[in-house]
């Protein structure tokens, strides 16, 4: 099964995937974190980043892996905390516009979901990734709440800057960032995290039939 999980930044996806997953025993796939990846190998390989054919290549030639731990690699290097700095933050949708770009990430995140149960998480994963996914959830939540829940994750920039940033970001994903026709959205602003799990479990559980 597929349990697709898609929103903008700081409506709560991963942390809120992450827990759905660990609690229904389902793996858990990052997209995100596979754009990020590849927009850090990029600035650390000097790529200009609006050159998509490259990146493209470059894409195919480093797939993004994950451990069990959930850690993240890319050309044998751990990224794990590199791919959340600010400026891998502003670059990411630059890169992520890119369509050499996106086919690549897509085929491989099919690849990595295909076996098993799987939580996955991005921007156009009940769309486009996985059309056919079997719990689709759009999250959302106030852009002032968004930006409060990612400062506390960037204590590094200040809070106008952060707002800002995270406009500007809504702005240039705004293409890829519309939820599935058949994706319920849940608005997750006065909701805790606790509640929106339980309440996309309820969605899962719906879905599994009685003999499992
Ligand atoms: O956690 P947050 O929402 O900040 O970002 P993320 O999920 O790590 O995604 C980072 C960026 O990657 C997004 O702003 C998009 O530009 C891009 N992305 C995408 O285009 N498609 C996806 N399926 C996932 C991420």
């Amino acid at each position: 099964m597929i349990v697709a999980i898609d929103g903008p930044a700081g409506a709560g996806k991963s942390t809120v995937a992450r827990a759905l997953a660990e609690r229904l025993g389902f793996s858990y796939l990052d997209t995100g974190a596979m754009y990020r990846s590849l927009t850090w190998l990029g600035l650390q390989r000097g790529i200009p980043l609006d050159e998509g054919d490259r990146l493209g290549v470059l894409a195919r030639e480093f797939p993004v892996s994950f451990d069990d731990a959930g850690r993240v690699f890319i050309d044998g290097s751990d990224v794990t905390s590199a791919i959340r700095q600010v400026r891998v933050d502003r670059m990411v949708p630059v890169v992520a516009a890119h369509a050499e770009v996106r086919d690549v990430m897509r085929e491989r995140q099919r690849e990595l979901g295909s076996e098993g149960d799987v939580v996955i998480e991005g921007r156009d994963i009940g769309t486009v990734v996985a059309p056919g996914a079997e719990v689709k959830v759009y999250l959302v939540a106030d852009p002032a709440i968004r930006a409060g829940r990612r400062q506390a994750e960037r204590p590094e920039i200040g809070a106008d800057a952060l707002a800002t940033d995270l406009k500007l970001r809504d702005e240039s994903d705004a293409a890829r960032m519309r939820p599935a026709a058949d994706a319920e959205e849940i608005d997750t602003t006065h909701l805790t995290i606790e509640g929106v799990v339980a309440r996309i479990e309820e969605l899962v559980r719906a879905c599994i039939p009685a003999e499992r």
